[in-house]
């Protein structure tokens, strides 16, 4: 019974990811946008795009396997504790412009498949770029008392009043697809505003983000949001702005039909929330 016991554990501790899952679920996650550079022909995952925020410019590092210039000597705990912890290895503490105020959501199979997913990369030796933070927002120690207010670590837990279906489409929008990070509104403080939750309001660069509850989106069928969320076009034949564009063409419209239709059955069970008032 000992050894059968012990035997299941070092089976878990070596098991690896896989990588054609992690690749599915780094698209579910929006990786490569805030880790490519904005230019044809850029490296993916090597870093360099710009994320403005009011806070400042970050730029997206290099995630490849490279040794020095990437995440290339990083053990897999690095990468859990990284994702899961907001914690460098080094210890530092990770600014929330990488969404791991969501990420941590990600449960632990998932994040082992996404470490297996970023090994296959080609390692590129493009070094990552230091963010233009003005002072005191460059300081990485007071992030400690912002996590300690903002951020609740931990992976997704099952809802046992949402369906299947919905607690799939949960998990897929509060954790990898991280919606909240642009749909619900955040205090002066950069915190999200939890009882706000998808409730739009103004968005990480300052513009107006819409409601996702059904306070607004019960004008739209399930059909309309589905071909919304896949051809990245309003029924109108407008096109979203930038920022909600770059999610359909790298998250939404390469989910898997069950997937999708997951992320829309959850979003018809959240609370009504009306607009914010102006
Ligand atoms: C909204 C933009 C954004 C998205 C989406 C995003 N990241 Fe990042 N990521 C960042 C930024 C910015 C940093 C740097 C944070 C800092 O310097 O404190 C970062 C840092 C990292 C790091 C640490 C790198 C290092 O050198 O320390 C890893 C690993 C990482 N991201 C993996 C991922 C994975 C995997 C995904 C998809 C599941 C992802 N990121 C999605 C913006 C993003
Ligand atoms: C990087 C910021 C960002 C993220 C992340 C994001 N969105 Fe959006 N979203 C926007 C913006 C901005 C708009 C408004 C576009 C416009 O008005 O042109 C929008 C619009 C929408 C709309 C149209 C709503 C309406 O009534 O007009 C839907 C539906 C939507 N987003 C769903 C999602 C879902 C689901 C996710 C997560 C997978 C998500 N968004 C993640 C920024 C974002």
């Amino acid at each position: 019974m000992f050894t059968l016991l012990l035997g299941v554990t070092s089976f878990n501790a070596y098991a690896q990811g896989d990588a054609r899952r992690g690749e599915y679920l780094a698209k579910a996650g929006g990786c490569l946008a805030c880790h490519t550079e904005e230019k044809k022909d850029a490296s993916p995952y090597a870093g360099g795009r710009a994320l403005k925020t009011p806070f400042g410019t970050f730029y997206g590092p290099n995630i490849t396997p490279h040794p020095q210039a990437g995440i290339g000597r990083w053990t897999e705990t690095d990468f859990v504790r990284a994702m899961r912890q907001g914690v460098r290895p080094d210890g530092a503490h990770y600014f929330p412009a990488f969404p791991y105020t969501s990420f941590t959501g990600i449960v632990d199979s998932d994040l082992r498949d996404l470490w297996a997913f970023l090994r296959t990369l080609a390692p590129n030796a493009q070094a990552s770029r230091n963010h233009e933070l003005p002072f005191p927002f460059g300081w990485r120690f007071p992030l400690g008392v912002w996590k300690a207010l903002f951020f609740t670590p931990g992976p997704y837990t099952h809802d046992t009043k949402l369906t299947p279906a919905a607690n799939r489409g949960a998990y897929l929008v509060q954790a990898l697809g991280h919606c909240g990070e642009c749909h619900t509104p955040r205090n002066i403080l950069g915190g999200a505003k939890q009882d706000r939750y998808l409730a739009g309001g103004k968005g990480p660069e300052g513009k107006n983000v819409p409601n996702l509850t059904p306070a607004r989106l019960k004008k739209w069928g399930d059909g309309e949001l589905k071909d919304f969320l896949v051809t990245g076009i309003y029924a109108d034949g407008d096109v979203p702005a930038k920022a909600m564009g770059e999610v359909i063409s790298n998250t939404t419209s390469q989910l898997t039909p069950e997937d999708l239709a997951a992320m829309i059955a959850y979003l018809r069970t959240l609370p009504p929330l009306p607009e914010a008032p102006r």
